[in-house]
This record gives structure tokens, C-alpha cells and sequence, in this order.
């Protein structure tokens, strides 16, 4: 077909008219990017991560050996949960496989839950309440970097059932003083 210049320019002017009329889509976050393709800001976004999981302790608990060892566990076993209980008043608890936990959630499904849920001992839940989003979403960004591995850990026993394996048992905890000093850990969780 042959077009003749004056309705190509008129072409062209409808064009520009109805592209001035649409609506400007800016997309908020970028998808989380695979690796290999991952944009240099989440690349070090991930690696901030990294550092504060190792300076916060997560590998204790929730990395097998880790403590035993003096932290030889390779990186990539990190993080995948432990069938090691811990026993108390409380029941019996197992640090959860953060591996497949954040595979599961969305950012913001993770910021609620690391930034809201009160969890069970001996996870140290008001440290995490504590942290700022910035840090929670690193933390997300490098687990998930790591991507999904391992089992689910053993689920929770409530008070008097027996755990079947080896479990770190607490002592019962001594009353706690009048004073109100019990919720004072909590007084400083934004
Ligand atoms: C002293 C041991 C210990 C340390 C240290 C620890 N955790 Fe945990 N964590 C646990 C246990 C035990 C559970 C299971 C708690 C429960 O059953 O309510 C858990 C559960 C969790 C959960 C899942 C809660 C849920 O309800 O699904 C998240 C998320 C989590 N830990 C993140 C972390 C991060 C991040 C760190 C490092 C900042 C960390 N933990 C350090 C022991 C620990």
C-alpha cells in the first residue's frame, strides 16, 4: 500500500496524540532478578544481606553445625533449618528452613512476617522486630538469593510431648520480677 506523505505525517501526529494520552506506568520495584542477571544495586543489596546474617547470629540455630563447628559449614548449606530441638516451658521448638520459608513469601509477605510475628524461644523475634526495612529486605533478597534447599524442619511440640529427637532442653525460666522488667525487651521494637 502505498502511503502518501501528507497522511503519514497525520499518522504520525495521531500517534504522538494518543501516546501523550496514556498513562505513565512506573514500576516500583524490579522482579527479583536471577542470578546471573541481577542488577548491580541487588547484587550488593544481597550482599549486605549476607553480612548482617553472619553478624546476627541467624547461622546459629538455623544452620546445622554451625555453632559446633565454629561456623565450617559451607555457604551453601546455610540457613536450611535443623532437626536439633529446642525444648523449654514453651515446647518444643526447630529453627525453621528460612530457605524454603522465603522461596515461599513475597518481600512484603517476609517484612510482616520478620517485622510483626511474635515467635516462640529461643529465636530472638524482638531482635528482628528491631531491624530496619532496609535490613529485613537485604536479609529477604540474600536468602532468596540462595534459593530454595533442604526439608521442611520438624513441626512444633506443645508442652509434654516427648521429642523424638536429640533436643537442647531449658531449664524453667525463674519467676519473673514485679518490677515489669518482662516487657521492657520489647519496649524499644518500633
Ligand atoms: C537461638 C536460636 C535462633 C537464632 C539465633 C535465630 N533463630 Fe530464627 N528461629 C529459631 C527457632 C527455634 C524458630 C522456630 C520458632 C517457632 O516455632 O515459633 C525460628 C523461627 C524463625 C522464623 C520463622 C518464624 C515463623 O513463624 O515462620 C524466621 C523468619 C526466623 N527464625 C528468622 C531468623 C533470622 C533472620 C535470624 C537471624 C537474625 C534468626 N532467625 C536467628 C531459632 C533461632
Amino acid at each position: 500500500m502505498k502511503i502518501s506523505p501528507r497522511s503519514n505525517r497525520l499518522a504520525r501526529s495521531m500517534l504522538w496524540a494518543v501516546a501523550a494520552c496514556m498513562p505513565v506506568v512506573v514500576q516500583a520495584a524490579p522482579p527479583p532478578a536471577k542470578a546471573g542477571q541481577e542488577t548491580p544495586a541487588a547484587a550488593r543489596q544481597a550482599e549486605r544481606g549476607r553480612y548482617l546474617v553472619l553478624i546476627t547470629g541467624c547461622n546459629d540455630c538455623h544452620t546445622p553445625g554451625y555453632g559446633a563447628s565454629g561456623g565450617k559449614v559451607a555457604e551453601q548449606d546455610w540457613l536450611v533449618g535443623d532437626t536439633l530441638g529446642y525444648s523449654g516451658p514453651w515446647g518444643t521448638t526447630y529453627p525453621t528452613n528460612l530457605r524454603l520459608l522465603a522461596a515461599g513469601m513475597t518481600e512484603a509477605q517476609w517484612l510482616t512476617l520478620a517485622g510483626q510475628k511474635k515467635m516462640r524461644p529461643p529465636m530472638p523475634w524482638p531482635s528482628l522486630h528491631a531491624m530496619q526495612q532496609d535490613d529485613l529486605k537485604a536479609i529477604y533478597r540474600y536468602i532468596t538469593r540462595l534459593g530454595p534447599k533442604g526439608k521442611p524442619a520438624p513441626a512444633y511440640l506443645p508442652p509434654g510431648s516427648k521429642p523424638r529427637g536429640p533436643a537442647v532442653v531449658f531449664p524453667a525460666a525463674p519467676a519473673p520480677a514485679k518490677s515489669g522488667g518482662a516487657k521492657g525487651a520489647n519496649g524499644a521494637a518500633p
